[in-house]
């Protein structure tokens, strides 16, 4: 079964096709950075006339390098929440008018449950398992039943993980998307050189909550009150050093979670999977299994979609032409 998978939820524009939710003949991704790089962020206004302006060819292109045609398509997918509406909607109405237009079913998937499925385009995982989907956006640590069944166990109180890299390197003018600039500055500093907080979230009740809004105000307003002065205080050390909180905070309750609920796999997924240290951290972690996309799938791509749709057009599932647009995830169980 071949799909297109169309994704346009923020400032990447991409289109990809996947044979049986696992074979890539094409996955183009355009981005946007370069325009929005001298904002230091997103900006949605312009984020979604870029993708007016380019889905089309990108589409082209993408069946293009796939070999295929339109009309050799089982399925047309395409994320519809969440994320940046006016930039969705730019995606969710083409895939519309492509699917009316050529009569091949359509469907619109969740863009969190497809970055957890990333990584079963390159290996074959057995579920359940708990997963660590982590974005610009979200930040969820959850037990995964299916690839439509996913259970919360803990997500952020305020900010999301990559939210909190983006500000940071905003902040200090350090450039734009900040989790790949933190990640390349740190491995040239020191994380002993600033001992910032970790969230004490225990009142709460919940071991799987996570918080970034204390943290990123302690490297934003406190620098010098968590400095160890054996170290100078250099963007690098501050890098190293926030990215070791910020990451420890996730492995620290995605291992808990492993843990007690007897599950040795631990699947990972969004922007902030790309980060070197998480890779390597929950890497070394003994006795689980642990799987991440490799770094073109992290970050937003059509594969994931076209790859995640799959399976439900499997299962005979379509989705009406009356369908919106949201900035919200839903359809994940919450206990
Ligand atoms: O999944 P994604 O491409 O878009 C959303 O769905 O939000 O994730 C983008 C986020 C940004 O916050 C970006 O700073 C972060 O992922 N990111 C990283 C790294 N690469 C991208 N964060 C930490 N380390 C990285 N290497
Ligand atoms: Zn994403």
């Amino acid at each position: 079964m071949l799909i297109l998978g169309l994704e346009s939820s923020c400032d990447e524009c991409a289109v990809a096709v996947v044979e049986d939710g696992k074979k890539i003949h094409s996955n183009v991704i355009t981005t946007q950075i370069d325009q929005h790089k001298v904002f230091n962020g997103v900006v949605p206004e312009i984020a979604s006339r870029l993708h007016t302006e380019w889905i089309y060819s990108v589409t082209e292109k993408a069946l293009e390098e796939s070999g295929f045609t339109l009309q050799d398509m089982d399925g047309i997918a395409v994320t519809s929440r969440p994320g940046l509406v006016g930039s969705l909607l730019v995606g969710l109405s083409f895939a519309k008018g492509l699917s009316a237009a050529s009569g091949i079913p359509f469907l619109t998937i969740d863009h969190m449950k497809a970055h957890v499925y990333a990584p079963f385009l390159e290996y074959d995982i057995e579920y359940p398992f708990i997963g660590l989907i982590v974005s610009g956006g979200h930040s969820i640590i959850c037990k995964v039943y299916s690839f439509d069944d996913i259970e919360v166990l803990g997500t952020t109180v305020d900010d999301a993980c990559g939210e909190a890299f983006d500000k940071v390197a905003k902040h200090y003018n350090l450039g734009y998307p900040g989790g790949v600039v933190i990640d390349r500055l740190a491995k040239e500093g020191n994380p002993k050189a600033f001992h910032f907080p970790q969230p004490d979230l225990s009142k709460r009740g919940n071991p799987y909550l996570v918080s970034y809004s204390g943290l990123k105000t302690a490297v934003i307003n406190q620098l010098e009150q968590f400095h160890n002065k054996n170290y100078p205080i250099t963007n690098e050390n501050i890098a190293a050093s926030f990215q070791k909180t910020a990451i420890d905070i996730l492995t620290k309750r995605t291992i808990k979670a492993a843990k007690e609920h007897g599950l040795s796999r631990i699947v990972a997924g969004g922007g902030v999977s790309a980060n070197s240290y998480l890779r390597s951290s929950l890497k070394e972690a003994k006795g689980f299994d642990t799987y991440f996309p490799s770094m073109k799938l992290c970050t937003d791509n059509g594969a994931m979609i076209a790859g995640l749709a799959y399976h439900y057009f499997k299962e005979g599932k379509v989705s009406s032409y009356s369908e919106s647009a949201s900035s919200r995830v839903s359809g994940f169980k919450t206990k």
